[in-house]
């Protein structure tokens, strides 16, 4: 008798406690990479996967770059580690000025970590560092935004606004933290192409939490300039600028969340670039090294670096940073990262691919159940109506025809979302939604 997907795999993947997994269906019936080049995976069973999901939001120039896998090899062979506390190696120097170059005016600064969420815990604690020393030690309040994902520490789910990430540790969040409401708005933005028109007012919800909290306590607003993990909501034209401008007139800093729309998913070096507004902080992973390493990095503003350089010299300036901040297989995955976005032009290339893009999603809307399809740049989020089985059913239903016809998309309830890599061409893009196209009508 043939054993069940479950019974063959027993033993070998029972260990692995999955990441925001299901991990019992999962283990019942896997789904297994092997390999990966440039716009597809392959399964263990030999199957070709087309990536519409650039991996988790971070290969964006395609898998198993040999410029990256080159220079990987190159440093661990050469020196495989060397500490960055009171000690330094070329690398993350380097990487650290080619980074302040992508970044606008005054992002000059840049302090390594491993991901995303070390990313925004480190942001959090330099904004309390910052006030500290500008001498307002008592602004340590945060502001964060519902539906908003910064990772699962215990700051970036505080100021986070996902309820399922929040609920199991309510007990012991972050104090002192508030919320802006989203900006997703279906009755007056579906179908959006580009940033939707209606909603920049929702901004000036920051003047009533400033009213309710006062200005001189709050140290930080974080928002990711668009949330891709709660199911792509874009911010609506204007609200950036409306966020920087109240943020700038109380003294209180702008974060954004750049690790998924960093590297040129929203077709620039970063969202900031791309909409022109310029926060106080960046925090970034994922696309810095097309996923091949660990590495997230914030981008500082001269300002919050000069004022915490001006205490004694000889003491160490911020208590803050992680074993492997600036580690240098990881800074020479991200140099060499970074070469191939400049040297094939991606961040353009993704850009000009954005329109045929949209086209192509908004072909969805005339599937069964779409209730929304938007986007920007290469992101798309198609919105589905929940079964009656309940919510997320369809969704997951989706992905898993998705990926059992050749295509890996991503399911965040019952939105699925496209963030496929920037080298993808026009045939990728039918591929992707015609087998989304079906799987959704499969799944009526
Ligand atoms: C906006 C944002 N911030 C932070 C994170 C957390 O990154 P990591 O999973 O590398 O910790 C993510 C991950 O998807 C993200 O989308």
């Amino acid at each position: 008798m043939e054993k069940s997907g479950r019974d063959q795999h027993k033993g070998e993947l029972e260990a692995f406690w999955m990441p925001f997994t299901a991990n019992r269906q999962y283990k019942s019936a896997p789904r297994l990479m092997t390999h990966a080049e440039g716009m597809y995976y392959q399964d263990d069973k030999g199957n070709s996967v087309l990536d519409g999901t650039a991996g988790l939001w971070c290969c964006n120039a395609g898998h198993s770059r040999k410029k990256i896998t080159e220079a990987v090899s190159e440093q661990i062979a050469k020196m495989d580690f060397a500490p960055t506390f009171q000690m330094g190696h070329p690398l993350p120097f380097q990487l650290a000025e080619r980074l302040s170059a992508l970044t606008p005016d005054p992002l000059n600064r840049v302090f390594f970590t491993n991901s995303g969420s070390e990313s925004v815990d480190t942001a959090l604690k330099i904004a309390l560092a910052y006030h500290r020393a500008n001498g307002e030690p008592q602004r340590t309040r945060f502001i964060g935004r519902e539906m908003g994902y910064h990772g699962v520490g215990f700051g970036g789910i505080s100021v986070g606004g996902i309820g399922n990430n929040r609920k199991t540790f309510s007990g012991q969040l972050l104090s002192g933290v508030d919320h802006l409401q989203h900006t997703l708005d279906l009755d007056r933005n579906a179908f959006s192409r580009g940033l939707p028109q209606h909603g920049a007012e929702r901004a000036e919800q920051l003047e009533q939490l400033i009213n309710l909290h006062g200005a001189e306590n709050i140290a930080a607003v974080i928002v990711e300039p668009l949330s891709g993990s709660a199911g792509v909501i874009l911010p609506p034209e204007g609200y950036l600028e409306r966020l920087r401008s109240i943020t700038a007139k109380y003294g209180i800093l702008l974060i954004f969340d750049e690790v998924i729309t960093g590297f040129g998913r929203v077709g620039d070096a970063f969202a900031a670039n791309r909409w022109k507004v310029t926060p106080d902080m960046m925090t970034t992973a994922k696309g810095l090294t097309n996923g091949s390493i660990p590495m997230g990095a914030v981008m500082v503003s001269d300002f919050i670096y000069e004022a915490c350089m001006s205490g004694p010299e000889g003491v160490i300036e911020l208590f803050h940073g992680y074993t492997y901040s600036g580690h240098p297989v990881a800074a020479a995955a991200a140099l060499a990262t970074l070469d191939i976005y400049e040297e094939e032009k991606l961040f353009s290339a993704a850009d000009r691919m954005a329109s045929v893009f949209e086209e192509a999603v908004h072909s969805l809307a005339d599937c069964p159940n779409v209730v929304d399809v938007r986007n920007v740049g290469l992101v798309a989020g198609i919105q589905l109506a929940p079964s009656s089985e309940g919510i997320g059913k369809r969704g997951f239903a989706v992905f898993n025809r998705c990926f059992h016809a050749g295509t890996l998309v991503r399911a965040t309830g019952d939105i699925i979302a496209l963030s496929p890599p920037l080298i993808l061409e026009a045939d990728h893009i039918d591929q992707m939604v015609t087998t989304l196209a079906e799987a959704i009508r499969q799944s009526a």
